[in-house]
């Protein structure tokens, strides 16, 4: 039996490519010249796209693969996938949530506290022999403040349980209240912003976020707030939240997530109050050798006709 022809849009790590070879007939679309050409003469075989959370499927690349069954995505967000021209033609799309849950809500709370307590600048400062002449300024605690979590499904939860911890005031906003949670619930950001010492983004991407933080939510957090975003870059207003930050309406934030990835805004470059993370949430060894595995196990469940293990449903 050959192997299934599988168009993968964006590299995996080395460890997961020599796997998807050995299981897959591999068409590495990234090293295409001409993309569209690559495409056309491959698509009376592909009968499948893997894909990453950042890099998705469009309709037009869907419309050009006739044979295509699924979609497998390296990542939870599905945002970048054209989900709706993938369902009318009953196409699958699966995803990885759960393995990358934990990570990307560590990497919250670290961005957290390097923003409250100033991490990256204290090691720039004993870095430039400054301590040697005065000690740095104090910064923000962090423990026992308030947390406002926009979202709450895996990731929003994973951050609250770890604020739990910290002994924090944690509400949240969400699409609606779930009850059974002893957060509280705002039903509206700016409510949500004007509760907390602490805001952070983990809401899922796509249209029905789009811009959902914004100045008036930059307003009420204050100018001793801080903002995390490690959901997409495009829940926020990122004009917005540039303004914000270089006035100082809000005192400073920790970004995973940018509009243009990587291309970031070199507004962002020039601040002194912002930390800095290149799409990281879920970059470690462990999580992405998870991620991978499911990947493979959602292709091979489809092709050998059995459950898939992460349907987007
Ligand atoms: C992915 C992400 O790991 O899971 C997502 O949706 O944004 C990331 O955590 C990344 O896109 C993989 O390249």
């Amino acid at each position: 039996m050959p192997h299934p022809d599988v168009l993968m849009i964006g590299p995996y790590p080395a460890w997961d490519m020599e796997a998807m070879e050995g299981a897959f007939r591999v068409h590495r679309y990234w090293e295409a010249a001409d993309k569209q050409a690559y495409v056309a003469e491959r698509a009376a075989s592909i009968r499948a796209i893997a894909t990453r959370g950042e890099l998705g499927a469009s309709g037009a690349l869907i419309a050009a693969l006739p044979q295509l069954e699924i979609i497998s995505c390296y990542g939870v967000g599905t945002d970048a996938i054209d989900l709706a021209a993938a369902r009318a033609r009953g196409i699958k799309v699966t995803n990885t949530p759960d393995v990358l849950t934990e990570d990307v809500a560590d990497i919250a709370i670290g961005l957290l506290l390097s923003v409250a307590r100033q991490i990256p600048q204290g090691d720039r400062y004993a870095r430039d022999g400054k301590w040697k002449t005065a000690n740095m300024v104090l910064t923000q605690r962090f423990f026992g403040k308030r947390i406002g979590i926009v979202g709450m499904g895996r990731i929003g939860a994973a951050i609250a349980r770890r604020a739990e911890a910290f002994n924090m005031t944690i509400s949240y906003f969400a699409r609606s209240e779930h009850k059974e949670l002893p957060y509280r619930y705002c039903s509206s950001i700016v409510e949500l912003a004007g509760a907390s010492d602490f805001l952070v983004a983990a809401v899922a991407g796509g249209a029905a976020t789009r811009g959902l933080i914004g100045a008036d939510a930059f307003k009420a957090l204050g100018p001793d707030g801080c903002f995390v975003n490690v959901a997409r870059g495009t829940v926020v207003d990122e004009a917005a939240l540039l303004d914000a930050l270089e006035s100082r309406t809000i005192r400073a934030a920790g970004l995973d997530v940018f509009l243009n990835e990587p291309n970031i805004d070199p507004r962002f470059l020039a601040l002194d109050n912002v930390v800095l993370q290149p799409h990281h949430g879920s970059g470690t060894i462990e999580t992405r050798k998870a991620m991978g595995q499911l990947v493979r196990d959602n292709l091979a469940a489809h092709f050998a006709g059995k459950p898939l293990l992460s349907e987007v449903r």
